[in-house]
């Protein structure tokens, strides 16, 4: 446990270009708008292009969290990329983040995995970094970035996406405090969700998957709430539950697990849920499942609409990774937090989007499945350095 102040300074996305509406897609697949829109309780999904991989996304978000921050590379020591679709096996995504946001030879980089999750250990590998001290001043940079892949007309198709976050984690924070050290944990092996070194695309048992994900809440939450009890016995109650969000139905059968817990009815949860869920649901909606990311955007989507309103409050997070595991956490919203979130424009980036069609979308998948077998051909450079921002990128696929 520590007395300092450390959490989350400041947050940015990037997504790909283009987006589809989950009801063109519904269309598509001869399945009610419905089915989607309220069943799912998903809107629209991100669309990434090939040249649109998880590295440019991640470094995308980076150098747009650091520009809008105010974040001088010099003052990153540790640099975590937290992944579940990586382009190499052995080389992290956190290599070429660490050359194009031009960080420092003695900042520490690495990737981190465990599905969803991953994002999740570089966030709590960065907290504890700087309370024990070993980051002598210095911040984290911590990034989610994923392509949520499922097959063609499979029950996962509309609960797909594609983006990154990106945070800076520090002492004093100018968004959220977090109460480091008072988590609750919960692991178990099961066959939920996975994806074989040969498949881009995900396999899932996706009813057993919702089950797992229900599980792991009640276990995470019933261990933070003990522990909370016991070390914050004075601590203020929770007023916005963020959730893992792999489609808006998702969270909503979370928070029901969770008020269920408290002795609350369904019809009570779905009260609460519209001021205490909702407003953290509305980025998720425009891009989809961002696996590792999908937790922080719901953060950001809250920063982005409630902010100035909510400094002072306690907020709580849940993650969940497939496979599994999962933590529940908490944290406060800092003063000053609604001034510096609309400095961040933290959804610019939804707002420059093209809406694909069907067509379009299924052509950029074909072109996507043996993307990683063939080098960077020039049109895609050009793209993907226009994307990226960055002039000096000289990655090549595996050929
Ligand atoms: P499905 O089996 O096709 O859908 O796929 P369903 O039959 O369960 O229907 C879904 C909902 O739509 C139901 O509501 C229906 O009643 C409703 P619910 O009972 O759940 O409240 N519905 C309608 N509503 C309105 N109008 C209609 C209509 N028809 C039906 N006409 C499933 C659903 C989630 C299984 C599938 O999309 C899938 O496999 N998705 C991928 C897996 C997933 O997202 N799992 C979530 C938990 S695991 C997780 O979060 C980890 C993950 O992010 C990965 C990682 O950690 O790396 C996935």
């Amino acid at each position: 446990m520590t007395t300092r102040t450390i959490g989350i300074d400041a947050i940015a996305l990037a997504v790909p270009e283009g987006y589809i509406e989950l009801s063109d897609l519904a269309a598509a697949r001869n399945v009610p708008a419905g089915k989607y829109v309220d069943g799912l309780g998903v809107r629209q999904m991100s669309v990434a292009k090939p040249h649109e991989d998880p590295v440019a996304l991640a470094v995308g978000a980076a150098r747009r969290v650091m520009k809008l921050g105010q974040i001088d590379p010099s003052t990153i020591g540790l640099c975590i990329v937290g992944t579940e679709t990586a382009v190499d096996h052995s080389k992290p995504i956190a290599a070429w983040v660490h050359r194009m946001c031009e960080l420092g030879t003695a900042c520490r980089s690495f990737e981190t995995k465990h599905a969803c999750y991953g994002g999740t250990a570089g966030l709590l590998n960065a907290l504890d970094w700087i309370a024990s001290g070993s980051a002598r001043g210095k911040k984290a940079l911590v990034i989610c970035t994923d392509i949520a892949r499922y097959q063609l007309g499979s029950p996962g198709e509309p609960t797909q996406g594609a983006g990154a976050i990106a945070m800076i984690i520090s002492e004093d924070p100018r968004l959220c405090a977090l109460e480091v050290g008072v988590t609750g944990s919960y692991t178990k092996d099961v066959n939920d969700f996975w994806r074989p070194l040969y498949s881009k695309e995900a396999f899932v048992d996706g009813q057993h998957s919702v089950q797992c994900y229900l599980d792991a809440i009640t276990g995470a939450y019933g261990e933070w709430k003990k522990l909370d009890a016991e070390t914050q016995p004075d601590a203020t109650a929770v007023t916005r539950r963020l959730y893992h969000v792999p489609y808006g139905k998702m969270a909503k059968k979370a928070h029901r697990q969770v008020m269920a817990i408290e002795g609350k009815t369904d019809a009570e949860a779905d009260q609460s849920y519209a001021t205490e869920v909702a407003s953290s649901l509305e980025l998720p909606g425009q891009v989809g499942n961002v696996y590792t990311g999908s937790l922080y955007l719901a953060f950001a989507s809250l920063m982005n609409s409630e902010a100035s309103t909510l400094e002072g409050g306690r907020i709580s997070f849940f993650s969940y990774g497939s496979g599994c595991t999962a933590e529940f956490f908490a944290g406060t919203i800092v003063p000053g937090a609604g001034a510096f979130a609309k400095a961040l424009e933290i959804d610019a980036p939804l707002k420059k989007r093209r809406r694909f069609t069907i067509a379009e979308y299924e052509a950029i998948r074909r072109a996507d499945n043996d993307a990683d077998r063939r080098p960077v051909e020039a049109g895609n450079y050009k793209s993907a350095v226009a994307f990226t921002g960055v002039d000096k990128d000289i990655r090549q696929y595996q050929g």
